[in-house]
Formats: C-alpha cells, sequence, structure tokens
C-alpha cells in the first residue's frame, strides 16, 4: 500500500514536471515572435536565452508589475505579461532559461 502511494507520487511528479516543460515551451511560442526560438539578441531586446530562471522570473514580474521599462518598451511586454499566472512565469521562465 505504501508502495503504491510513493509509486504514485512519484508518477504524478513526474508528470507535472513534464507538463511544466511543455507548458512553458508552448507559452514561449509567442514570446519568439519578438525573441527568436533560441531567445537571442533581437531588435526588440538583448539576448535572454540561458538567463538564470531567477532572473527571468524576476524581470517577468517587474514587467507584469509595470515596474521595468529599460528600452522605453517595458508596455510591450506588460501587455504580453499581464495575464500570466505566477506558475505561467515560472513555466516560461524555465524554458527560456534552458534556451542556449
Ligand atoms: C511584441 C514583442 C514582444 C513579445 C511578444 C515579447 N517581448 Fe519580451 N521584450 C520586448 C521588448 C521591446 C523588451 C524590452 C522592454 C523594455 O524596454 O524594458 C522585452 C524585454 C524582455 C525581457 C527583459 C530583457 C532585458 O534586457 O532585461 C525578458 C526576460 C522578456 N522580454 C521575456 C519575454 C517573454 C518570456 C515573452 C513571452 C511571454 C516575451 N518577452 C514576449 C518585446 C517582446
Amino acid at each position: 500500500m505504501t508502495r503504491t502511494v510513493t509509486f504514485s507520487s512519484l508518477l504524478l511528479l513526474f508528470l507535472a514536471s513534464s507538463l511544466d516543460a511543455a507548458d512553458g515551451s508552448q507559452l514561449y511560442a509567442e514570446c519568439a515572435k519578438c525573441h527568436g526560438t533560441r531567445g537571442e539578441k533581437t531588435e526588440f531586446s538583448r539576448a535572454i536565452g540561458g538567463w538564470s530562471r531567477g532572473e527571468i522570473k524576476q524581470a517577468l514580474k517587474e514587467y507584469r508589475a509595470g515596474k521595468r521599462n529599460l528600452r522605453g518598451q517595458g508596455s510591450i511586454m506588460r501587455q504580453r505579461i499581464a495575464a500570466f499566472s505566477d506558475a505561467q512565469i515560472d513555466a516560461v521562465a524555465a524554458y527560456v532559461s534552458s534556451l542556449k
């Protein structure tokens, strides 16, 4: 019994983390239009691919709160990120940090 429960929890954990990654790449599809499929430097922004998950999360939360505006275009990001939940921000941040 205990074993079954432990196994099921592990399976759930595994499913949850793979969903997280899948979700992040789907969420990023929209971002890629401006940030490139690899998060490379574009006319909109310096490269973001490969930043740490925490750095990306923080930047996205600042945009969501209307508190980040590096190139006078923070409102563009704010519109894009306004409807994201914390979990979605975390998922997309995980995906971007995995890009090279
Ligand atoms: C319409 C184009 C556009 C889209 C779509 C877009 N961004 Fe941005 N992004 C920008 C611009 C422009 C900036 C610079 C804003 C500023 O002035 O601070 C930026 C900045 C950023 C930064 C901070 C870069 C830095 O130099 O600190 C991150 C991280 C980022 N975007 C991630 C994302 C993610 C993740 C998504 C998808 C949810 C996304 N962006 C969608 C245009 C876009």
